[in-house]
C-alpha cells in the first residue's frame, strides 16, 4: 500500500476518533474508545474505517468445515461454536482442496454470519518457498527458490478476492507466514540449531521478499488487517533471539513495496503450546538466592509465559520502527494445560527446579517441543482486548488438526515426517536432547486428530 492512501485512512480513522469523542462527552462517559465501535458498527454493509482493534465490537468467523468436525466428536459441541483460523496452506486451498470450501465459500458464509453487525475473518497465509525449513512436518509445496510462483500463484489471487468490494465490510485478519522469519534468527547461520534448508532460506532472502510482498499486495485493501507471526517465548524471548528477530520483521516489513504502515499487529504462541500466563511463579522470582532464569525449565530466558513476551516484544517492535498502536493477538487455542495435573500453588522451594516445576502450568518436557503434545488442553476461549496491547486471544491453530504424523505417511501436500512428532523420539539440539512428548498415532499435520481433539477437552482450561 502506498504512504497516500494510508495517510487518508489514518485522517479517517482520526476523524472518527473525534467524533466518538464528542459521542462520549456528551453521554458523559470517560473514554473516547467505546463509542468508536459504535460509530463504525452504524457503516452497516459499506466499506468500513479502519479500527485500532479489529476484534473490539466484532464477531469471528466459524469455519463450518472445522465446526462440523469438531461437533461430529462425543463432546464437541460445547466448542464447536468458536472460532478458529482459516489456513490457505497451499495454492489449491485458494479455489478448495480436495472439494472443501474455497476462500470465496469462506468469504460469502462471513458475510452471512456477519449479518448487520462487525465480524473478523481470520486467514493464515502459509506458503512460503521453503516452507517450515528447520523442521519436516509442514513442509510445502513450493520449493526454497520458488518466489515467483508464491507471488502470481498465490499471494496475488488471494489479494485479488480480499479487495473485491463485495467483502468491503468484512475485516479481514490475516496472520502473515507462520514461524517463518524467527527460522532465519535461530535456525541458521552458524548456530549449533543450524539447519541446511533454513541456510539456504537465509541465503536467498525469499522468505523477507515473501512476507514483503505479501504484506504490501495484502494491506492493499483498506479492510485488511496484517498480523506477522512473531514465534513465542519459548523462541524468541531469549537475548540473543530478541533483538534481532525485531529487527528482520522490520527488514522484510520495508522490502518488496511494504512499509510499516501494512503492519497492524503481531501474532504469538502459533500452534504452540506456551502458557498465556504463568501465575506461580515469575522471572523475578529466586529461591535461596537463585533466579528462576537459571531454572531448567526457564534456561536463562527472559519470559516465563505468551502474554508478558508479547507485550515486551511489543514495546521492542515499536522501538525499532513499527507504529506505536501496533496490537498482538496470542493464539490460546492449546495452552490452557487444565485437568487433573494442574498446580494449584507454587512449587516447593528446595531448589529453584522444584519450585518451577511444581508450579508451572506448562507441563510439556521442554519449551522447545512442539508437535501434539501430551497433557494440552484448551485455552482461553477467543475474546478482544484482554490484555494491555493485546487485541485478541485467538484460536488460529483449529484444535484437533494435528501438528504432524507420528511415522511417515505419504502424502501429496509435500508434508514430511519429523520425528519431533514421534513419541519414541529422543530429541536433537533444539529441544535440548529431550522427548518429543508427542501423542501417539498421528495422522499427517492438519488432518483431524480425534484422539487429540479429546483430550484437548479433557484438559481444557478455563474447563469446558
Ligand atoms: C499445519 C499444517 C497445515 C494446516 C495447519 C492447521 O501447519 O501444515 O496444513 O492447515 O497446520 O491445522
Amino acid at each position: 500500500m502506498s504512504r497516500t492512501s494510508r495517510t487518508t485512512l489514518r485522517r479517517s480513522r482520526f476523524a472518527l476518533i473525534a467524533a466518538g469523542a464528542l459521542v462520549a462527552a456528551a453521554a458523559g462517559t470517560a473514554t473516547a474508545v467505546a463509542p468508536f465501535g459504535n460509530s463504525t458498527a452504524a457503516a452497516g454493509q459499506t466499506a468500513a474505517a479502519e479500527v485500532d482493534n479489529p476484534y473490539e465490537g466484532a464477531k469471528v468467523y466459524v469455519n463450518p468445515e472445522w465446526s462440523a468436525n469438531a461437533a461430529a466428536e462425543p463432546g464437541g459441541s460445547r466448542v464447536s461454536d468458536q472460532p478458529t483460523g482459516v489456513w490457505l496452506d497451499r495454492i489449491a486451498a485458494i479455489e478448495g482442496a480436495n472439494g472443501g470450501m474455497s476462500l470465496r465459500d469462506h468469504l460469502d458464509e462471513a458475510l452471512a454470519q456477519k449479518g448487520s453487525g462487525e465480524l473478523v475473518f481470520q486467514a493464515v497465509i502459509y506458503n512460503l518457498p521453503g516452507r517450515d525449513c528447520s523442521a519436516l512436518a509442514s513442509n510445502g509445496e513450493l520449493g526454497p527458490t520458488e518466489i515467483d510462483r508464491y507471488k502470481t500463484e498465490y499471494i496475488d489471487p488471494i489479494a485479488a478476492i480480499f479487495a473485491d468490494e463485495k467483502y468491503a465490510a468484512l475485516r479481514i485478519v490475516t496472520t502473515v507466514e507462520i514461524d517463518s522469519l524467527p527460522n532465519l534468527i535461530t535456525n541458521a547461520g552458524g548456530r549449533p540449531t543450524a539447519t541446511p534448508e533454513c541456510d539456504v532460506m537465509k541465503a536467498n532472502g525469499n522468505y523477507q521478499k515473501g512476507v514483503g510482498y505479501a504484506l504490501d499486495k495484502l494491506g492493499n485493501a483498506p479492510n485488511v488487517y496484517n498480523y506477522i507471526d512473531a514465534g513465542h517465548h519459548g523462541w524468541i524471548g531469549w537475548d540473543d533471539n530478541f533483538g534481532p528477530t525485531a529487527d528482520i520483521f522490520k527488514e522484510a516489513a520495508t522490502t518488496e513495496g511494504a512499509t510499516v504502515d501494512d503492519v497492524h499487529g503481531f501474532i504469538t504462541n502459533t500452534a504452540n503450546y506456551g502458557a498465556t500466563t504463568e501465575d506461580h511463579f515469575s522471572i523475578d522470582d529466586s529461591v535461596n538466592g537463585t533466579s528462576v532464569r537459571q531454572s531448567k525449565w526457564v534456561d536463562w530466558n527472559r519470559y516465563t509465559d505468551e502474554q508478558s513476551y508479547a507485550q515486551a516484544f511489543r514495546d521492542e517492535l515499536v522501538s525499532v520502527g513499527f507504529n506505536s498502536d501496533v496490537g498482538m493477538l496470542i493464539d490460546t487455542s492449546r495452552n490452557g494445560w487444565g485437568g487433573a495435573d494442574r498446580p494449584t500453588g507454587p512449587g516447593a522451594t528446595t531448589s529453584v527446579d522444584t519450585y518451577v516445576d511444581g508450579g508451572r502450568y506448562d507441563r510439556r518436557i521442554h519449551l522447545g517441543n512442539w508437535c501434539n503434545q501430551a497433557g494440552a488442553g484448551l485455552g482461553e476461549r477467543p475474546q478482544a482486548a484482554p490484555a494491555a496491547g493485546i487485541d485478541a486471544y485467538v484460536w488460529m491453530k483449529p484444535p484437533g488438526e494435528s501438528d504432524g504424523s507420528s511415522e511417515e505417511i505419504p502424502n501429496d501436500e509435500g508434508k514430511g515426517f519429523d520425528r519431533m512428532c514421534d513419541p519414541t523420539y529422543e530429541g536433537n539440539v533444539r529441544n535440548g536432547n529431550n522427548p518429543s512428548g508427542a501423542l501417539p498415532d498421528a495422522p499427517v499435520s492438519g488432518k483431524w486428530f480425534s484422539a487429540q481433539f479429546q483430550e484437548l477437552m479433557t484438559n481444557a482450561y478455563p474447563a469446558l
